[in-house]
């Protein structure tokens, strides 16, 4: 596909060093990073600054504003609704009235927790029932964005980066010998990386509209297998609980896969590869 440079300049990223945000960083390097915290010399914002998040969008007049901004862990959104909400939610609206007025092409990102998980293999226009307070107020952000004929919403499924989480935790648990629990339960786990190249595709189709993205469905117990295969560790020592087991304060969908039908007709099919997925997870 032909690259679009100038979209790839004049183009502003919330959320630069989220594990999405760093990676689509790379793939933007013309970009302006606005992170949460950072070194010197680096655009810093608390979103929940409201005014400043517009006036950043309305100096700067962006062709391409890409938001990965998230309060992602599920169990503080829940203790923390006040905050969650104005993180996940409310931040968009502000997004969206700077942008309308900036004429800007927004891509949001959203989640596969804003189902019940009761089904799984939620397609675009499956109807959300968030189960969580994480899942709600992000699903409140997608509406704040559907509001915007211009905008994007990217859903997607089990980031795994740099950062800490379920995947990378099997790995290490799995290199020191420990054993693995994994919780019964259905997702579509997607590395970073690969999801940053789908969404700059999708952004040089300038697609709007909600747009799944993420690796195919896969119980947690079989990826923590897949893994132990990949570095060719013993699987004796995984585990599945029930999760009735668990005593978290958030519930969790039991089945949040994706269909990815659309986005494998419209895009490099690369993300939907289990084992690519992996290979960059084992190799990072
Ligand atoms: N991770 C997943 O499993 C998953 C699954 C489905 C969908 N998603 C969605 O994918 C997107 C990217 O997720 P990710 O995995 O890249 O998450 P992440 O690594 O936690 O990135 C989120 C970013 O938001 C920043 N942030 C949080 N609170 C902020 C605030 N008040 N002001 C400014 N920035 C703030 C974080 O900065 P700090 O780290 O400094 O707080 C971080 O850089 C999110 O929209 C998320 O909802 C994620």
């Amino acid at each position: 596909m032909a690259e679009n440079k100038s979209e790839r300049g004049n183009v502003l990223i919330f959320g630069a060093g989220g594990q999405l945000g760093s990676e689509l960083m790379k793939l933007f390097p013309e970009a302006t990073g606005v992170y949460h915290t950072g070194s010197e010399g680096n655009l810093t914002l608390d979103i929940t600054n409201f005014v400043r998040l517009e006036d950043i969008i309305l100096k700067k007049r962006p062709k391409v504003i890409i938001n990965t901004v998230a309060l992602t862990n599920v169990d503080k959104c829940e203790t923390e609704k006040g905050i969650a909400n104005k993180i996940n939610a409310e931040s968009v609206r502000h997004i969206v009235r700077a942008a309308a007025v900036s004429r800007s092409y927004l891509v949001h990102v959203s989640t596969d927790y804003v189902f019940d998980g009761a089904d799984g293999m939620y397609k675009e226009n499956s109807i959300p029932n968030p189960i969580n307070f994480y899942g709600l107020s992000k699903l409140l952000g997608d509406w704040a964005a559907q509001s915007y004929d211009d905008s994007l919403i990217v859903r997607t499924s089990g980031v795994f980066g740099y950062k800490s989480n379920y995947p990378r935790f099997v790995l290490s648990q799995l290199k020191e010998g420990k054993e693995v629990k994994a919780v019964e339960s259905f997702y579509s786990p997607i590395h970073a990386k690969l999801l940053a190249e789908a969404i700059l595709e999708l952004t040089e189709l300038r697609r709007t509209g909600i747009v799944n993205v993420s690796g195919p469905r896969i119980s947690r117990y079989d990826l923590a297998v897949k893994i132990a295969e990949k570095i060719s560790a013993p699987t004796d020592k995984i585990f599945e609980l029930d999760q009735s087991q668990m005593k978290w304060p958030a519930s969790r969908p039991y089945d949040s896969s994706l269909d990815n039908t659309l986005s494998r007709r419209l895009i490099d099919n690369k993300f939907y590869d289990i084992d690519l997925n992996l290979d960059l997870l084992a190799g990072a």
